[in-house]
C-alpha cells in the first residue's frame, strides 16, 4: 500500500517526515486530528525494523491520542511522533535539536512530549529549539515523569469501577493483579498498598518484582500466571494486546483497569470480556493521567490543578459506564462514542473562526 493510501484509511490530517543527515535523525510526525485543539502526543524512540513499521505505529498511536484527549475532555487533538533508532545508542544533542526545529515548523499544530524511549531531559533539549515540547523536567518548571500521575488516575478509575460493581468506591481489601511493575505499575502498587488493598504482581524482570515486594509488601507470581490470578481487578501495566482470545477465557477477575496502551488485541475482545461478565474500563480513558498532567504545562504547570483534573478520571469512567448501559454497548464502544460525540460537538465550533486558529 502506498503512503497516501495508508494515511487516508483513518483520515489523518498531516504526516511530516523529518531527516537530518548529520545526526541520523529519522522522524515521522503524524497529526491525526486538530478538531479539538493542537495535536499533542509523545515522541517514541524505537528501533523499528522498517520505515513501514514506524509509519504504521505512528498512524495508529496518533489516532489513539485523538480519542484519549477527547474522552478526557481536553482541548487537544491527537498526534504522535516516532524517531527510528536505538534510544540507548542513537541519542545526541544534535538529533534532538534538529527534531525540535522540525516540531517548531508546525507552529504548535503538533505538541510533543516524552514517550517510550524518551525522557523529560530529552524534552529539555528539544525545548531549546521549540516551545512546543512539554513533559520537561521539574528543574526547568516542567511536570517531570508522568508515571506516578498516571498511576493516580488508575486509582480514580478503579474506585469508579468499584462503585459501579459493588456500590462502594473503597479499595481497601480489594485484590489486584498488576502485570508489570515498571514506572506506572510500581507507583500503582504503592498507591494500592497505601489504600490497604491486596496486591499481587509480576514482571518480566525479577529485580523489578523483588523491589516491589520489598518496598510495598506485595506478593509475586510468575509472569505467565498473573492474568489467571483470582482477583477483583486485573491491571495490565506492561504490554498491549494482553486481552485476547487466549487470555480472556483464563481471566479470573471482575474488572480490568490498567495503564497499558492498546490492551485489547482486537475490538472483538471487548465483546469477549463483556460476554464473560468482566467489566473492562477502557485503557485510553483510565490511563489519561499522564496526558492530563503534561497538558497542564500549556497553562503554566500547577501540580494541584493537574492532580485535580486527574482525579476527575473517576467521573469520566463512571460516565462511560453509564453511556455503555444506556446504549447497550460494551464500555470500549461507549468510550469511542463519547469521544466522537465531543469531537463532533466541540470540534464543530471551528466554523466560528478565531484569531490564531489554524486553517483546518
Ligand atoms: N508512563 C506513563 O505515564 C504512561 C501513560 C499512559 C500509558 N502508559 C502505558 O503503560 C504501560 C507501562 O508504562 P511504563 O511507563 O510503566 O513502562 P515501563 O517500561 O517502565 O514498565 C513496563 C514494565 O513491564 C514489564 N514487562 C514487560 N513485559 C512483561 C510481561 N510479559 N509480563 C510482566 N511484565 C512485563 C517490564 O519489565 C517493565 O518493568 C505501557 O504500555 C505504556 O505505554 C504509560
Amino acid at each position: 500500500m502506498g503512503v497516501f493510501e495508508e494515511v487516508a484509511i483513518e483520515g489523518h490530517e498531516q504526516i511530516l517526515f523529518g531527516y537530518d543527515q548529520v545526526s541520523g535523525l529519522k522522524a515521522i510526525i503524524a497529526i491525526h486530528s486538530t478538531a479539538l485543539g493542537p495535536a499533542l502526543g509523545g515522541t517514541r524512540f524505537f528501533p523499528y525494523e522498517s520505515e513501514e513499521a514506524a509509519l504504521q505505529d505512528v498512524l495508529r498511536l496518533s489516532k489513539g491520542m485523538t480519542s484519549k484527549a477527547a474522552a478526557a475532555g481536553l482541548d487537544l487533538g491527537g498526534g504522535k511522533a516516532v524517531i527510528i533508532g536505538d534510544p540507548r545508542e542513537d541519542k545526541s544533542e544534535r538529533l534532538f535539536r534538529a527534531y525540535g526545529r522540525i516540531v517548531d515548523s508546525l507552529q504548535g499544530r503538533y505538541i510533543t512530549a516524552e514517550d517510550v524511549g524518551t525522557t523529560p531531559s530529552d524534552m529539555d533539549v528539544v525545548r531549546r529549539e521549540t516551545k512546543w515540547a512539554l513533559g520537561n523536567s521539574v528543574a526547568l518548571g516542567g511536570s517531570g515523569d508522568p508515571s506516578p500521575v498516571t498511576a493516580r488516575g488508575l486509582v480514580a478509575a478503579a474506585k469508579a469501577v468499584a462503585h459501579k460493581l459493588w456500590g462502594d468506591s473503597e479499595l481497601t481489601g480489594r485484590r489486584f493483579a498488576v502485570q508489570g511493575v515498571g514506572k506506572v505499575g510500581s507507583a500503582f502498587a504503592q498507591l494500592l498498598a497505601e489504600a490497604r488493598a491486596e496486591v499481587i504482581v509480576s514482571d518480566a524482570y525479577e529485580s523489578a518484582v523483588e523491589a516491589a515486594v520489598e518496598k510495598y509488601g506485595v506478593k509475586p507470581v510468575e509472569p505467565d500466571e498473573i492474568h489467571k490470578v483470582d482477583c477483583d481487578f486485573f491491571s495490565p501495566c506492561a504490554l498491549g494486546g494482553i486481552l485476547n482470545a487466549d487470555t480472556i477465557p483464563e481471566l479470573n477477575c471482575q474488572a480490568v483497569v490498567g495503564s497499558a496502551n492498546n490492551q485489547l488485541a482486537t475490538e472483538a475482545d471487548a465483546e469477549r470480556l463483556a460476554e464473560r461478565g468482566i467489566l473492562y474500563a477502557p485503557d485510553f480513558v483510565v490511563n489519561a493521567g499522564g496526558l492530563i498532567n503534561v497538558y497542564d504545562e500549556l497553562h503554566g504547570y500547577s501540580r494541584t490543578r493537574a492532580l485535580h483534573r486527574v482525579d476527575a478520571i473517576y467521573d469520566a469512567t463512571l460516565e462511560i459506564l453509564k453511556t455503555a448501559d444506556e446504549l447497550g454497548v460494551n464500555p470500549n464502544q461507549a468510550a469511542i462514542e463519547v469521544a466522537n460525540r465531543r469531537i463532533e460537538m466541540i470540534g464543530g465550533l471551528r466554523k466560528f473562526r478565531r484569531n490564531g486558529d489554524d486553517r483546518n
